[in-house]
């Protein structure tokens, strides 16, 4: 799938913007500050319904404006459609698929694809778990419908469990009412926490492969689920019955401690994904180079993970990532997206790319939201 052309209207830092892409590699040049960052955003939005960088949606309408426009026709094996999404200071957003207005914001998810790779993802492999599980679930919310509806609903049920937990606190402990919750909080979850470990085990093949290729073969990377119950290292595959099981265990383990602290403590909202190079746990060890190089590593292996599911490779934004990698681990990336995935990809400084002739490059140069095609 890919953005055959974008149009934006007084989004950010842009007045009106129309321009077509290609389906290979686009690079936008620009100094600091001039939208190349507003440009990747308005496309993540596309996808997600969301920008990446804020949840307040009045921040992505041009501040003298108080509505804004986002718009692209995008190819796909569903054919070639456009999108919409409108921002406005006073209503909530609206999307358009076609002529079609959608319901809701997760309705818009699966019709475009993206992988997005900003500085901000290098926080992946040493920041908080939530980062971990907000990358799991923005891929698996994208290629599956069911993981999307999963989620909600247990999200649901986990803030009305939570709620009762809070009304109960200071009463005398009435643990009956709980487990009316337990039993669909267990079952959502398990669906969750089940697809979530197949997934990281496919990909952490397709990981370790990249991690090699990209890093010269000198360094082992592995990736490993880690569900909330296990903090030990885990190396076979486990089934929903299993999860299922441990799950109902920590619940009875913590009933004590739920009550008195008036929040439910286990559940996958407590997950990790582990990386390690070497056998060193990378959260405590890899250098900012290895830590780049795990998050590339690893977006490949979500790329090919997505195009596994979905039968097409996603769209790839990657925002001023590239530059800081020594020269050899950027031709390499760039030899091993090559022609398969439409790529956008943001720089400072054109010079630092070389990708070869294999690729259909169009380029651009953003100065003050304004492109302008070639240097
Ligand atoms: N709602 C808005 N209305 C108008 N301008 C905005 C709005 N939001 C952000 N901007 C401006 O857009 C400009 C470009 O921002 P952007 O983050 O895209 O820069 P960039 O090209 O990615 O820069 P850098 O190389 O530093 O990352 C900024 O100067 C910012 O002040
Ligand atoms: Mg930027």
């Amino acid at each position: 799938m890919y953005v055959e052309a974008l149009e934006l209207s007084r989004y950010r830092n842009y007045e009106k913007l129309s321009i077509e892409l290609t389906p290979n590699l686009n690079i936008f040049v620009g100094n600091n500050a001039q939208g190349k960052t507003n440009l990747m955003e308005s496309v993540y939005l596309l996808a997600t319904g969301r920008s990446h960088r804020t949840f307040r949606d009045g921040e992505l309408i041009n501040w003298d404006r108080e509505k804004a426009q986002v718009k692209a026709r995008i190819k796909s094996s569903m054919g070639r459609f456009t999108m919409r999404v409108i921002l406005s200071r006073n209503n909530r957003k609206r999307f358009w698929i076609g002529g079609e207005e959608l319901n809701r914001q997760s309705d818009l998810m699966g019709y475009v694809n993206v992988i997005l790779f900003s500085p901000d993802d290098l926080q992946l492999v040493k920041g908080s778990p939530s980062l971990r599980r907000h990358f799991i679930d923005l891929c698996l919310a994208q290629v599956s419908r069911v993981y999307r509806h999963d989620l909600v609903n247990y999200t649901k049920v986990l803030q009305q469990r939570n709620n009762l937990l809070k009304e109960l606190l200071g009463q005398k402990p009435q643990s009956e009412l709980l487990s009316v919750w337990n039993e669909q909080l267990i079952e959502l979850g398990s669906r969750v926490m089940y697809r979530r470990a197949v997934a990281i085990e496919i990909m952490a093949r397709f990981a370790s492969v990249s991690h090699s290729q990209i890093s010269g073969g000198d360094e082992v990377l592995t990736m490993r689920y880690q569900p909330f119950y296990n903090t030990g290292l885990h190396n076979k595959s486990i089934s929903m019955e299993e999860i299922a099981q441990e799950f109902n265990e920590a619940l009875e383990k913590n009933k004590k401690q739920e009550l008195r602290r008036g929040t439910t403590v286990v559940g996958p909202q407590r997950d990790d994904i582990l990386f390690e190079i070497g056998g060193k746990n990378a959260r405590q060890f890899a250098s900012q180079g290895q830590q780049r190089t795990i998050v590339l590593a690893t977006k490949l292996a979500e790329l090919e993970f997505m195009q596994e599911e979905v039968g097409e490779y996603p769209i790839l934004l990657l925002d001023d990532v590239l530059s800081e990698l020594d020269l050899s681990r950027r031709t390499a990336f760039l030899e091993t997206i090559g022609n398969k995935v439409q790529t956008l990809l943001t720089t400072t400084d054109r010079g630092h790319f070389s990708p070869g002739d294999c690729l259909d490059i169009r380029e651009y140069t953003i100065h003050d939201g304004q492109l302008t095609l070639g240097e």
